[in-house]
C-alpha cells in the first residue's frame, strides 16, 4: 500500500526532539562487529530501516544480535559467523548499499563472500569500481553474478596501496574494514575524512586496530591477527539535525534539536546563520530558530569534508526558495541529485537547473550532461500538492516544502523516510506538525 501523509502546512514547526547515532556510521560499525573475535556493544542506536537491514544481514552470517531499542543498544555476537545462504541473502538485494562493505570481514572470517546487488538512493550512477579494484588491489578475486557479486581470497588478504580518485565515504570504509587483518602494511591515499569515518576508526582501534590518519588524506594501517568486540557509543546524526533545522527555517519554526553536536555540523552552521538562521549550543544540543526578517540567499557549492555536505542541500533547498534574490546550488558530489526540485516547481517554487557548473569548486560533471547546477529565485509562496518521496533527503526535503507551503499537501511513499529518520512522524506531531497518515 501506498504510504501517504496528508500535511496541512503553513504553521511554524515548535518544540524538542531527539536525535540519535548517524544513519552513515552505525551500519558500518556493526558491519565492523564481525571482525571481532569476541562480542560488540554499540550504544545511541536509533530505530531505523538501515539498521534492520543490516542485522538481518548479519544475522543471516550466524551473527546474534539483541537490539533494546528503547535504550538504543545493540548487542552483537560474531561467534558463530557462517556462509549464509544465497537465497536469503537475494532477498535483501537492493536495500542498501552497507552489503558492499562485508567483503573484508566475510574474507577474513570465511574465505568468501556473496554480496547481492545493492540498493540505496537514485542520486546518481552509484558505481562501485573503486570497491572492487580495492578488493582485488589486497588479493581478493571478484566474479561478477547475475544477482550479485561473489569474492573469495584463497591466498588470504595482504596489505597494498590504494589510491582513491575521489574521497568516497564508501571505498575508504571498505579499504578500512579489510586492512586491519591484512597481512602487512596499507596505505591509503585521497581518503575521505568524513566525521562518520572518524568514529568508524574510533571503533576499529578500540578492537585492536593500529591506524593513522595524515592531514593530506593519507590513513596507513597496520594489519592485525586477531581484534576484540568493541563497546562504543555511536556518533550523533549530523544529516538528521541539519534537516531539522532547514525545517525550522523554512516554516519559521523553532527546534530545539537534543543530541545535535556542533564540532560535526560547523560548516551548515556556517551556512545557516548566512542565510539569516539564528542557532543557540549548549551541551545537550542545538537550538535553530527563524529570527524573522529576510532570509538572504547564498552560493552554495557541496563537496566532501570538511565542506558543505551533499545530505544537506536538499532541505536547505527548501528554505532557499523563501530567501530574497537568488540563490545558486553547486552538487559536486552527485550527478543527479537535482531531480527532487521538480516537485518543488509544482509547489511554486523557482529553481532553474543546468549542466554547467556554477561555482568554483572543480567538479567532475561538467559538461557530462548532468543537470548538477541550480539557481533558486524567491522568496515564492509554497501552495500544497500532490508529491511523491524521490529518495530519502529528497524525501525530507517534501515533508519541509509541504509543512512550509499554504494549504493540504499528499505526500506519497513516505516510507523511504524511514530509512534514515528515526520516529520521524512522532517528531513531527512533537512539533505541533499538522500531519495524518493517509
Ligand atoms: C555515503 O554514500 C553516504 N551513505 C551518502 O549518504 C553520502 O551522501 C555519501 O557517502 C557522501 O558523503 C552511507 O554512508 C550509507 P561515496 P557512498 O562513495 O559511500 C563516486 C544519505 O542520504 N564513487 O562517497 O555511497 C560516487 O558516484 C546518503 O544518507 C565512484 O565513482 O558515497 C559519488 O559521485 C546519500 N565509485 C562519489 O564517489 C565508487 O566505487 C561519492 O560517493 C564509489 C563512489
Amino acid at each position: 500500500m501506498d504510504s501517504i501523509l496528508r500535511v496541512d502546512g503553513g504553521k511554524p514547526l515548535n518544540g524538542e526532539i531527539f536525535v540519535r547515532g548517524a544513519k552513515n556510521f552505525v551500519p558500518k560499525a556493526m558491519v565492523a562487529s564481525l571482525l571481532g573475535s569476541t562480542p560488540s556493544k554499540l550504544r545511541n542506536v536509533p530505530q531505523i530501516r538501515d539498521v534492520d537491514v543490516v542485522s538481518e544481514l548479519l544475522s543471516l552470517h550466524g551473527v546474534h544480535i539483541n537490539f533494546d531499542q528503547g535504550a538504543g543498544v545493540l548487542d552483537l555476537n560474531p561467534k558463530n559467523v557462517e556462509i549464509a545462504h544465497v537465497a536469503d541473502i537475494d532477498a535483501l538485494a537492493g536495500s542498501s548499499r552497507i552489503p558492499i562493505l562485508f567483503c573484508g570481514p566475510l574474507l577474513h572470517r570465511l574465505g568468501e563472500a556473496f554480496i547481492p546487488d545493492l540498493g540505496g538512493c537514485n542520486i546518481g550512477g552509484r558505481p562501485i569500481d573503486f570497491h572492487l579494484d580495492t578488493l582485488r588491489s589486497f588479493g581478493a578475486n571478484v566474479i561478477k553474478e547475475d544477482n550479485g557479486i561473489r569474492i573469495t581470497a584463497d591466498k588470504g588478504l595482504r596489505g597494498t596501496q590504494v589510491h582513491l580518485p575521489f574521497p568516497s565515504v564508501g571505498a575508504t570504509e571498505q579499504t578500512l574494514l579489510t586492512a586491519v587483518m591484512a597481512d602487512g602494511l596499507t596505505e591509503l591515499t585521497g581518503a575521505a575524512i568524513e566525521p562518520e569515518i572518524m568514529d568508524l576508526i574510533n571503533v576499529l582501534q578500540k578492537m585492536g586496530a593500529i591506524m593513522s590518519v595524515d592531514t593530506d588524506r593519507t590513513i596507513r594501517i597496520e594489519g592485525v591477527k586477531e581484534l576484540t568486540g568493541f563497546t562504543h557509543t555511536a556518533l550523533p546524526d549530523r544529516i538528521e539535525a541539519a534537516s531539522w533545522a532547514s525545517a525550522a527555517l523554512a516554516t519559521h519554526g523553532d527546534i530545539y534539536v537534543r543530541g545535535a553536536h556542533q564540532p560535526d555540523m560547523t560548516t551548515f552552521l556556517n551556512t545557516f546563520r548566512k542565510v539569516g538562521g539564528a542557532f543557540a549550543i549548549d551541551d545537550e544540543g542545538i537550538r535553530f530558530w527563524h529570527p524573522g526578517g529576510e532570509l538572504k540567499p547564498i552560493v552554495l557549492e557541496t563537496n566532501v569534508h570538511p565542506g558543505f555536505m551533499t545530505d544537506w542541500q536538499q532541505p536547505l533547498v527548501v528554505a532557499l526558495t523563501q530567501a530574497s534574490g537568488l540563490s545558486i546550488l553547486h552538487e559536486t558530489v552527485y550527478e543527479n541529485r537535482l531531480g527532487f526540485t521538480r516537485a518543488l516547481r509544482e509547489m511554486g517554487a523557482n529553481i532553474q537547473v543546468y549542466r554547467e557548473c556554477l561555482g568554483g569548486l572543480r567538479c567532475r560533471f561538467g559538461q557530462r550532461n548532468f543537470n548538477h547546477s541550480a539557481v533558486i529565485s524567491g522568496p515564492t509562496p509554497l501552495h500544497g500538492a500532490n508529491i511523491t518521496v524521490p529518495d530519502l533527503r529528497g524525501g525530507f526535503s517534501y515533508l519541509i516544502a509541504a509543512l512550509a507551503a499554504e494549504g493540504e499537501s499528499i505526500v506519497h511513499g513516505i516510507d523511504v523516510i524511514s530509512r534514515g529518520y528515526e520516529h520521524f512522524l512522532n517528531k513531527l506531531a512533537r512539533l505541533d506538525a499538522q500531519v495524518e497518515r493517509g
